[in-house]
């Protein structure tokens, strides 16, 4: 049989083999935000597209070639999201966060989309773990971020992971950077592609991150903005670094980063895995409330590739707690003991335990091969002895041991202690491998 349909180029499924991955980065990377203050915001996954046009700015890849628009029923330009920041900014406004304590830090994980050229760690529709806190101008503020994201990197085990760090200044400082590389492009315009030429007049730092291989070679030997930023830019960016520094996180300085959206200002970063793929990339948008019709606000936050992250991690064989499974497997003999498996099951699964029964009919060997495939802990099989009896024995499928039970209330408190017993003896273990190795 001929599927219909497959899923659209540059999606990817998470199939329940693989979920449980996924929710424990996510849970674990919202949980290390919680911790510095940062509460989760949850934001539409369309937005109106002035939206972007406006924060992620309109000479920009993203905005240029990149977004699902489109017109809905009523006429509007609707836009999927491309990236956290610009509905994290629309929301604290319009629902007057920033009138309230500062800084507001939010934290938030979100489906993305972007028409891209789809290839390893590039999608059309991905996933971003990011933060934005607004309302804090100190550079501790941005090293504050910085190192949010390093211990996210840190609880996932991974290693190598290297942070590139730079500053792009201000608008002031900008004018002067223009200027030069105006002059260093126009120099070269033949060579450069025809979005890049747009852009030279409008925008030309943007010609910097075009991912044309001749513009990015041309781009590799233009001005760097370091060398233009003004004296307060100059005086912050250094004191980003002299906190990095004091909390012994290190940092190489790359003045080629300026990221490809428009509403960074001041500290731009990402974080490089060994492979050259970029986990994280953030900064400041000292701008971005302003324009987006708000008081001025100073923000700042970075989004992490989901995807890149669990590439990353079982590229190197980062440790993913267990799968989870099924602790206990009712198998039933005849219509009765069925009966008796799902009441059974019904009780347990209310105190909390994982348990399962058959539900499609099946043979007593084949719901035994079942519990074995599910990697059930422990199985009880109830015939018509058990029933009448009201005891069974129940078998630990990893050691093959088997102890009499009895079929009521009591159980609950039994396959509570096996599994306490199972979880204590898998530490005991994790400790004598420990010493081994020590
Ligand atoms: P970005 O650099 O465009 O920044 O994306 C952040 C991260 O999302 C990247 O470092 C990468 O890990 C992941 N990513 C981006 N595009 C794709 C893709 N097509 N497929 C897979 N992963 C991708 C932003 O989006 C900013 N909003 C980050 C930010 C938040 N800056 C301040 N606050």
């Amino acid at each position: 049989m001929a599927l219909i349909t497959q899923a659209p180029r540059g999606t990817q499924d998470v199939l329940p083999e693989t979920s449980y991955k996924w929710q424990y980065v996510e849970q674990t990377a919202l949980s290390i935000a919680r911790d510095f203050g940062f509460h989760e915001i949850r934001t539409p996954v369309f937005e109106h597209t002035n939206l972007f046009q406006r924060s992620v700015g309109e000479t920009t890849d993203v905005v240029q070639k990149e977004m699902y628009t489109f017109e809905d029923k009523g006429g509007r330009s609707i836009t999927l999201r491309p990236e956290g920041t610009a509905g994290a900014a629309r929301s604290v406004l319009e629902h007057g966060l920033l009138s309230g304590a500062l800084p507001v830090k939010v934290s938030y994980v979100t489906s993305c989309y972007r028409y891209e050229k789809s290839q390893k760690g590039r999608y059309r529709e991905f996933h971003q773990f990011g933060v934005e806190c607004f309302g804090a101008s100190a550079p501790q503020a941005d090293a504050e971020v910085i190192s949010l994201a390093i211990q996210v990197l840190k609880e996932m085990g991974l290693k190598g992971v290297a942070l590139r760090l730079n500053s792009i200044g201000c608008p002031t400082c900008r004018a002067r950077y223009y200027e030069a590389l105006q002059a260093y492009f126009t120099g070269r315009q033949s060579e450069l592609c025809g979005t890049c030429l747009s852009r030279l007049e409008r925008n030309p730092m943007r010609i910097l991150d075009c991912k044309s291989p001749v513009c990015h070679g041309i781009a590799a030997e233009a001005p760097v903005v370091t060398d233009y930023l003004c004296e307060d830019c100059a005086a912050h960016f250094v004191a980003v670094q002299g906190c990095l520094s004091a909390a012994d996180i290190a940092f190489t300085l790359d003045p080629h980063i300026v990221r490809g959206l428009d509403y960074y200002t001041r500290t731009v970063f990402e974080l490089v895995a060994e492979d050259g793929l970029v986990v994280c990339g953030g900064g400041r948008y000292d701008g971005l409330v302003e324009e987006l019709g708000g008081a001025p606000q100073p923000g700042l936050g970075f989004g992490m590739g989901i995807e890149r992250l669990l590439m990353v991690m079982e590229a190197q064989n980062a440790p993913f707690p267990e799968a989870p499974t099924c602790d206990l497997y009712l198998v039933s003999m005849g219509q009765a003991a069925a009966q008796k498996c799902f009441a059974l099951a019904t009780a347990l699964r209310d105190g909390g335990a994982a348990v399962e029964c058959d539900i499609v009919g099946r043979s007593l060997k084949a719901q035994m091969k079942y519990a074995d495939k599910l990697g059930a802990k422990f199985t009880i099989v109830v015939g018509d002895n058990e029933l009448e009896n009201g005891v069974a024995m129940m078998k630990d499928m990893a050691t093959g041991e088997s102890q009499e039970v009895s079929l009521d209330d009591g159980l609950y408190t039994v396959l509570r202690q096996k599994l306490l017993d199972r979880e204590l003896a898998g530490v005991t273990d994790l400790f004598a491998e420990v010493a081994e190795i020590g």
